[in-house]
This record gives structure tokens, C-alpha cells and sequence, in this order.
């Protein structure tokens, strides 16, 4: 092993202990310190005349005048010559920047075997690294990061790549299945569809639906009709419902009649009356200020007991059947008509006495 090369601050350090010696000597410092010798760089300090610096720069301000090194390059190309020739770093061969030499130097000073431990490892080739490392298939990251690892020393370990889970293999039953079934669905809609199209069942169906209409007609045919008519007898309440000397209109839309309690020949009766006008049928309508009907076809009038006396009406209005039925009810009985140019009006069917 070669002595480690000093540094700057150790030749420094060194100067400055053999100031502090001759200081201690009380060597007069008469005349200002000259260096016969330059002090090459990584000369010891025995090389050093003791002289007496004030200060660092004046040191490295006289060092560099007496080495002659223009400047930082100089003194760096200075200092790659040893490190070039020493034994410790056998495989880097000489630094190649500043930033190596510097390290080379402090590793070399401190002993430690920094710099012939990296330089192999930052020689190392790639190609090395990649084929110690890197199985078949590795990804180029994986190679990167494995390059890394032997770079640092770390050991490299293997990717394990796990199987991916298998799928669940299809049985030859579930896989063949659903395709036949589609085909099957797809061979019944297809045989739907063009049987449908077919002129064959065109002309059934129309067939069909003609037979089924004239069937339909005949037997509407054959079936009486039938007029749904209200009810000919019905009841419309007691006596007492209708006030002497009025006219109600009560059933005038449902059951075509007109309920009159009034006085006929010095009698109290109640009596009914058909709201069709004898002229032409139409229905006339009650006026209750003026105390008769008024037809508003032909302008027909009748009075309250309906004997007509205006317009064209040729005869009395007809009453229809009446009865005080065995509930105490009036039952009326539209079946049965009574006129009076007849001499109907005296049949006790067409009115209920009230006295
Ligand atoms: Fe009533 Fe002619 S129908 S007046």
C-alpha cells in the first residue's frame, strides 16, 4: 500500500503546524516568506520549507506561482498523475472528471476502499449485469432495476411471475348448448314469420275473418230488437207531494207527464197529463206565470186542466192512467190514455178525488 495522498487542507494543516513551530522558535520573521521550491501537489510536507504565510491564500497564491500550474486545471492534471499511477484503483484506469479524481483522492487520504470498490462496480458492463440477472422474458425495467442492484451489490432476485388462475373450463354441455338453442329459437321465429307471409295463410285468414263477419250479420239478423223504453206503470209518491192548484214538472223529462192537482168541474182532483201536443207532438212547456202550456212549435196553448185554446192544437191534451195504489202511493199508468172529445176524462182511472 501506498501512503495515501494528502489533500490540500492537509498540506495546509501541515504549513501551518510548521509556522506554529518556528513561531514557537521565536525565529524572526524578518523578511517575507519565500518558497525556493514549489510545493508540488501531494508532496509531503518535509518537501515545504517552513516559511511564514499569513494566510491561506498567500500559501496557495505562492504555491501555484511556484508550481506554475496556470490554474484549477493545472493543479487538478496534477494531481491525476499519481492517482493514475496508484495501484488502488487498477481497473478504472485514470479518472475522467474532477468530481472522480476528487473522490479517488478523498478515498485514498481516508484509507477506505471506496474508490477500488465503486470503480468495479461503475465499470461493471451492462451486458454482464443483464445476463447474471435477467431470466428469459424479463421486462426491460426489471433488467434496469437489476442492473441497479448488482451495481449497489445488492443481490438480485429473480421475478417471480405466477401462474394467472385458470379459468373455469367450460363443459362441452354448457358451451354447446346455448349456441344450439339460439339456432333452434332462430329456426321457430323464422318458420313463424315466413309461415305468416305465406300467401296460404293470407287468404285463410282473410277467409276466415269474412265468414266470421257474415256469420256475425246473420245472427244480428235473426235477433228481434228491442227498444229499451221506460217502464209504462211506475209510482210517483203520495198525494200530499203535490200542493192543490199546482202544476208539477217533476217527472216531465223521465216519464213524459205532467202531475196537475187542480179543481176540475167544482172537484179537487189529481190527474196526469201527456206532455205531447196534440197538433204535431211536440212538447210544450209550462209557463207557470201565465197559468198555461205553451207549445213552442206552432205557438199551441192549453190551460191548466189542458183543454187547448191557441194556435193549431185540435184538441185537449190526452191524460193518462192514475190510481192511489195500496202503499198510499200514486201509481201512474202511461198505457192507457183518456180524451176528452171522447167523454174520457169522466173514467175514475184517469183521477185520484182529493175531497
Ligand atoms: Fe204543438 Fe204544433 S206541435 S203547436
Amino acid at each position: 500500500m501506498t501512503d495515501p495522498k494528502p489533500s490540500t487542507n492537509d498540506i495546509l494543516a501541515k504549513i501551518r503546524a510548521k509556522n506554529a513551530e518556528a513561531a514557537a522558535a521565536e525565529k524572526p520573521a524578518a523578511a517575507a516568506p519565500s518558497i525556493e521550491a514549489p510545493a508540488p501537489i501531494g508532496a509531503s510536507a518535509a518537501e515545504v520549507k517552513p516559511a511564514a504565510p499569513k494566510g491561506t491564500g498567500d500559501i496557495l497564491a505562492a504555491a501555484r506561482a511556484a508550481a506554475k500550474p496556470a490554474g484549477t486545471a493545472d493543479i487538478l492534471a496534477a494531481i491525476k498523475k499519481p492517482a493514475a499511477a496508484a495501484p488502488a484503483v487498477p481497473a478504472a484506469g485514470a479518472p475522467k472528471s474532477p468530481a472522480d479524481i476528487m473522490a479517488a483522492i478523498r478515498a485514498k487520504a481516508g484509507g477506505t476502499p471506496a474508490a477500488a470498490s465503486a470503480a468495479p462496480a461503475a465499470v461493471k458492463p451492462a451486458a454482464e449485469v443483464k445476463a447474471a440477472a435477467a431470466p428469459v422474458g424479463m421486462s426491460a425495467a426489471d433488467m434496469i432495476k437489476a442492473a441497479r442492484s448488482v451495481a449497489e451489490g445488492a443481490p438480485v432476485l429473480p421475478k417471480v411471475v405466477l401462474p394467472e388462475k385458470p379459468l373455469p373450463a367450460k363443459t362441452p354441455a354448457a358451451s354447446s348448448k346455448a349456441p344450439a338453442v339460439q339456432v333452434e329459437r332462430r329456426s321457430v321465429v323464422g318458420a313463424i314469420i315466413a309461415f305468416v307471409l305465406s300467401p296460404v295463410f293470407i287468404a285463410w285468414s282473410s277467409f276466415t275473418t269474412a265468414f266470421g263477419a257474415f256469420g256475425l250479420g246473420v245472427a244480428r239478423f235473426m235477433m228481434p230488437n228491442v227498444l229499451v223504453e221506460p217502464p209504462t206503470k211506475f209510482k210517483i209518491g203520495p198525494p200530499n207531494d203535490y200542493a192543490p192548484g199546482t202544476v208539477s214538472t217533476k217527472w216531465q223529462a223521465q216519464f213524459n207527464i205532467w202531475v196537475v192537482n187542480g179543481e176540475v168541474d167544482g172537484a179537487q182532483m189529481i190527474y196526469a197529463l201527456s206532455t205531447v201536443c196534440t197538433h204535431l207532438g211536440c212538447t210544450p212547456n209550462w209557463l207557470e206565470g201565465e197559468q198555461k202550456f205553451k207549445c213552442p212549435c206552432h205557438g199551441s196553448g192549453f190551460y191548466k186542466n189542458g183543454v187547448n185554446f191557441e194556435g193549431p192544437a185540435p184538441r185537449p191534451l190526452e191524460r193518462v192512467g192514475i190510481r192511489l195504489a195500496e202503499d198510499g202511493m200514486l201509481e201512474v199508468d202511461k198505457s192507457v190514455k183518456f180524451q176528452k172529445e171522447l167523454g174520457q176524462w169522466s173514467n175514475p182511472s184517469c183521477f185520484v178525488g182529493m175531497t
